[in-house]
């Protein structure tokens, strides 16, 4: 970490000068509760330590300067020209930021920022809501605006709804920004009401196993899915007014009406439904510190998002399947959109080695492929460093 700030600091410095803020900012990990915030459902998310770093300062001159020091890459854009997506990844973030603000009424001028991380690249740790959240923690620090917390994950959320163009939940941004040290984030996504949960991570740690494959699909099926839902509910609101979303359908009114729908969208409402009941029992097994039975609900939520929602693959199923096998481990499943990208594992501390390693040989034995191991920890949402600590 310390390695990254410096790295980002001297960066700015050699770029630009030396009087500039420095923001972290995380990714994320959900521990249960998947492809349910677009539903008004309940997620379980935690920030994590991995993060990106963001060095900003305001110039006079309008311009806003980018430089994303692990692509090598710069991009400039001034404030006076029209604003549109370039298409080129990473800069369609910050101009995406930009066009929220100006939307939203914000005054700002130029800016110049250097930014770097060590979040895993579409591995579903949710570095692009990382990188959303720190320019928009950066730029209203720099500028004074007044945005609430809630109001900057909305933000973040919009620059991927209406300007990157990928239709996702709240989740992402709401916990990058909202994320405290050694807790899970209990999210309504309905009303955005959050509850934090103490998430001890003494004994019991996060391991993500990741399968390095990135697909495509994964967007494309992520939409189907959204209006799968969408199907669901428009035919169960016939019978019930209070349905606005599957967030409203009890399993019983949906039973009722099995017959009326196909039976890949009973399927995926029946999944939906399930699973919110899920985070609010794995919530209560938290309370009880029941982590046992927490980790047999991340194996109920991996079944469904396998068999019911169909978001998972091959190398997810393999890796869940391997992981439940070995000692120490208490629950495992697929997390994110899916089709690719990591499981998360909750494993005895005493047994992570042992567990990287049998993991890591047994992918190896049934798939010919490697798979990369991060041992992850809770840690705080957005939000400003104070250079000087980190320098020293
Ligand atoms: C992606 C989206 C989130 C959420 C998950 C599935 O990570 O960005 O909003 O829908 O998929 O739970």
């Amino acid at each position: 970490m310390k390695q990254l700030v410096e790295k980002i600091e001297s960066e700015f410095s050699s770029r630009f000068h030396d009087d500039f803020i420095l923001v972290k900012s995380p990714g994320r990990v959900n521990l249960i509760g998947e492809h349910t915030d677009y539903n008004d459902g309940f997620v379980l998310p935690a920030a994590i330590d991995k993060v990106i770093v963001v060095a900003i300062a305001p110039n006079d001159n309008r311009e806003i300067n980018m430089v994303a020091v692990d692509k090598g890459e710069t991009h400039h854009y001034h404030l006076d020209d029209p604003l549109s997506k370039t298409g080129k990844g990473w800069p369609d973030y910050i101009l995406g930021v930009i066009a929220e603000l100006q939307l939203n009424g914000f005054e700002f001028g130029g800016f110049d920022c250097v930014f770097g991380g060590n979040i895993p690249i579409g591995a579903g740790l949710s570095s692009s809501a990382a990188f959303e959240g720190g320019i928009i923690t950066g730029v209203a620090e720099i500028y004074d605006l007044d945005i609430p917390k809630r109001d900057r994950a909305l933000l973040g959320q919009k620059v991927e709804n209406e300007f990157v163009g990928v239709q996702c939940g709240i989740m992402d941004q709401f916990v990058n920004i909202h994320g405290e040290d050694d807790h899970a984030l209990k999210l309504d996504c309905r009303s955005l009401e959050y509850e934090l949960y103490p998430f001890k991570q003494d004994d019991i740690h996060i391991v993500l196993c990741d399968t390095k494959i990135r697909r495509e699909l994964a967007t494309s099926e992520y939409n189907i899915r959204r209006k799968q839902c969408e199907k669901g509910v428009e035919i169960l609101a016939q019978y019930d007014d209070s349905v606005e979303s599957l967030r409203d359908v009890s399993l019983e009114l949906l039973e009722a009406h099995e017959g009326e729908m196909e039976p890949v969208i009973y399927k995926r409402c029946r999944y939906v439904i399930e699973e919110n009941n899920r985070v609010e029992q794995a919530c209560s097994d938290l309370e009880k510190g029941d982590i046992e039975r927490f980790g047999q609900r991340m194996y109920g939520s991996h079944h469904g998002l396998s068999n019911m929602y169909e978001v998972s693959c091959e190398e997810l199923d393999i890796l869940v399947e391997e992981a439940r096998e070995i000692e120490g481990v208490l629950g495992s499943r697929m997390m994110g959109g899916g089709f690719g990208g990591c499981t998360i594992n909750l494993v005895e501390k005493a047994e992570i080695e042992s567990f990287s390693r049998t993991m890591k040989q047994r992918y190896n034995e049934r798939l010919g492929r490697e798979i990369e191991i991060y041992r992850t920890r809770i840690g705080a949402g957005a939000g400003i460093v104070e250079a000087t600590q980190e320098k020293n």
